[in-house]
């Protein structure tokens, strides 16, 4: 890993699981961590708990639920004001089976804080990621997008659930978005310096399943405790954001620190576009809002 010292990381969803192993790390390594945590609470609990464990830690809590759209604007704003550039930004914060449907603004919640918050955040953060050093964007995918078939574009704000795409494909529909997302981002940011690679982190033991209801809710905890926990997930996207390994690398999904093959879908580059465009107006970020 190189060193991180005189860098400066955000981590979205750092108050558990992989986000807050991942920022551990990178604190291990030198950087300052911004910890981006939905709830002010936790967001002091995962940075005491990572003090704690790594005294020299530089860390510093920022609170936003990214499924707002106004507080992700609001969590961009309070970035720019305290920091005036940016050298790993790592879009880990996701949701499986969110508690609620919709979010404030109206979307579907999955796809609203897995894809929408992080390609908003990011968009937000451009020019501070093109003051970093070779700065890297690192989002935090996963191998279920492989189960979408066909991609359902004029429901997606509605997470898919047209008879085509059928039920439960909102989590799987997210995680392509992160995919497609990556390798539009990498395509746009060519020559800047900034790099953007995405990654499966491995099945492990988080509370990622902690809302999953029915026969689905009694069997994944069942499968998780058997998995490795968050030390093991954080691996990639540590290696993402700071080995020497990857520098210059970009458009890339990775697994287990290796360059992996996604679906076929997630390799389509007329979707990229037509994903970002469709973000970008769902966001407002075509709007200059
Ligand atoms: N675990 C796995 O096997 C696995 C496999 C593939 C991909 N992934 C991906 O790995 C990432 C991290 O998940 P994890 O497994 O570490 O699960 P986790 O322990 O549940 O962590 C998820 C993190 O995201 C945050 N979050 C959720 N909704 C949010 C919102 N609306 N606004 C801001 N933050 C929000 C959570 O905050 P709270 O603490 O407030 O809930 C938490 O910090 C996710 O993107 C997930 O899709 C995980």
């Amino acid at each position: 890993m190189r060193t991180m010292t005189g860098t400066t990381c955000l981590v979205t969803g750092a108050s558990s699981g992989i986000g807050k192993e991942t920022a551990l790390r990178l604190a291990a390594l030198g950087a300052t961590v911004i910890l981006a945590a939905r709830d002010a609470a936790r967001g002091e609990a995962a940075r005491a708990e990572i003090q704690e464990r790594e005294p020299r830690a530089r860390v510093e809590v920022m609170t936003a639920d990214l499924s707002s759209l106004a507080q992700v604007r609001e969590l961009a704003a309070q970035v720019r004001a305290r920091h005036d550039r940016l050298d790993a930004l790592v879009n880990n914060a996701g949701v499986l089976s969110p508690r609620q449907p919709l979010t404030a603004d109206g979307l579907e919640m999955t796809f609203a804080t897995n894809h929408l918050g992080p390609f908003l955040l990011t968009s937000l953060l451009r020019e501070l990621l093109e003051r970093g050093a070779a700065a890297r964007v690192v989002t935090v995918a996963s191998a279920v997008h492989k189960q979408v078939r066909a991609i359902p574009w004029d429901d997606l704000a509605g997470g898919g659930r047209t008879e085509r795409a059928g039920q439960g494909q909102a989590y799987p529909l997210s995680k392509l978005a992160n995919i497609l997302f990556t390798a539009e981002l990498a395509r746009r940011l060519s020559g800047t310096g900034v790099t953007a690679n995405c990654l499966h982190p491995g099945f492990v033991r988080t509370s990622l399943g902690r809302d999953v209801t029915g026969v689905a809710g009694a069997i994944v905890p069942l499968i998780l405790r058997l998995r490795p926990g968050p030390v093991t997930g954080a691996r990639t996207p540590v290696y993402l954001a700071s080995s020497p390994e990857v520098a210059g690398v970009t458009g890339g999904y990775f697994v287990k620190c290796r360059p992996a093959q996604p679906s076929a879908l997630a390799r389509d580059g007329q979707a990229a576009a037509r994903m970002w465009a469709l973000s970008e107006d769902l966001t407002g970020l075509d709007a200059g809002r």
